[in-house]
């Protein structure tokens, strides 16, 4: 993928991101690096000026990002990732807006899943802490029943045992077959996680890996990992 914003310069400088089916792929890189630009890429949030989108093979660059969600792909934006007015109850039924068949059984599913959000049902989203709102944002993307889950750092600003159960929650989700694509700050422990780990740097792969072999390569520690 190469492309940029507007009339602007080139962000992304065809970095390539690939996620097989129920495998969880991470991308770390430094701030402005380019991750959430990918990420609006991918879901069709910025056109490319170069490179393609594909789908199960099947090529979708062209595809409104409406089209890309009926097509099985799920976004969790970095910022602004629920409606804080509306209950945790209203943003999943936002979630399963394109739905015309029973929602139940997902909605079910999903307070499964994160068992706080069925007792909180009720509750203005806003008024939930960082990790619980997180939780919705997960849930609301979760209610189209997608194969590929995007999120983009679902941990940020959450405490440490916080992340911890929202990563094993990921985990679960992509046992169920769905295929992760997430953005992560929490690098280390992103990419213990990661079945693909990318380290994209000024729009570009710098390292390509599985997540193991990322966190035990020398240059990754040294330049992205903090030694
Ligand atoms: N809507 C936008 N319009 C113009 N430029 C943008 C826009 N969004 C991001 N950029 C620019 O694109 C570059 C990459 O930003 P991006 O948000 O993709 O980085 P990131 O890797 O997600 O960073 P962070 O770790 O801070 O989330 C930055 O230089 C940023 O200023
Ligand atoms: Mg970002």
């Amino acid at each position: 993928m190469t492309g940029g914003y507007g009339g602007g310069g080139d962000i992304l400088n065809g970095c390539t991101i690939s996620i097989d089916p129920g495998q969880i792929a991470v991308i770390v890189g430094p701030n402005g690096a380019g991750k959430s630009t990918a990420m609006k890429a991918v879901f069709g949030m910025l056109s490319l000026r170069k490179g393609a989108v594909r789908l199960a093979g099947r090529d979708i660059t062209a595809l409104t990002p409406q089209a890309r969600v009926a097509q099985g792909m799920a976004f969790v934006p970095q910022t602004h990732n629920i409606f804080t007015s509306m209950t945790v109850e209203e943003n999943l039924e936002m979630g399963a807006f394109l739905r015309r068949d029973d929602i139940a059984d997902t909605m079910a599913q999903v307070y499964d899943l994160f068992p706080i959000l069925r007792d909180k049902r009720r509750q203005p989203a806003g008024e939930l802490s960082g990790g619980q709102r997180q939780q919705v944002a997960v849930g609301r993307a979760l209610m189209t029943r997608p194969t590929v889950l995007m999120l983009d750092e679902p941990t940020a600003g959450v405490s440490p045992i916080v992340m911890d159960e929202l990563f094993d929650r990921i985990i679960e989700v992509a046992r169920t077959g769905i295929s992760i694509l997430m953005v992560e700050q929490n690098a280390r422990q992103a990419l213990e996680i990661a079945d693909r780990g990318y380290v994209l740097v000024q729009g570009r792969n710098a390292f390509t890996d599985t997540g193991r072999a990322l966190l035990n390569d020398p240059d990754v520690r040294r330049s992205f990992l903090g030694g």
